[in-house]
């Protein structure tokens, strides 16, 4: 009886962890993007920088911290943003903001 109980509150925990997880994972997406947002804003509203320098330095993409061989891709509004993934094999370059073979990725190693 006991056993029993204990055994269906260890499943459905787990089950409950399993579900929690892509609501996890989506609210990470939105702090990601959130935060290309607000680096942007700040990039577009600098009266310093030409229209060129701007487009040069805005981003509409973030590494995934949790996996370097994916990114986030943010679109103009929350609801419009995506976890990608890059081609097997390739890593997340974040200064060239694109994926990248592995001998150019020491902090991506071994993917
Ligand atoms: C723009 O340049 C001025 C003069 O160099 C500087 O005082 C100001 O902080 C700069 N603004 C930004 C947003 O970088
Ligand atoms: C991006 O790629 C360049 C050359 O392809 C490499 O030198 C650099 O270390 C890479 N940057 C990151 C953050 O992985």
């Amino acid at each position: 009886m006991h056993l029993k109980l204990i055994v269906l509150t260890v499943f459905l925990v787990v089950i409950a962890s399993a579900m929690s997880m892509p609501a996890n994972e989506r609210r990470a997406i939105r702090r990601a993007c959130r935060r290309v947002r607000a680096r942007n804003n700040r990039i577009l509203s600098n009266p310093n920088l030409t229209h060129a320098q701007k487009q040069e330095r805005i981003a509409y993409v973030r590494q995934w911290r949790f996996d370097c061989t994916k990114f986030v891709l943010c679109g103009a509004h929350p609801g419009q943003d995506f976890l990608m993934s890059c081609p097997a094999g390739l890593g997340w370059n974040r200064s060239f903001n694109t994926c990248d073979f592995p001998s150019n990725l020491p902090e991506c190693p071994g993917h």
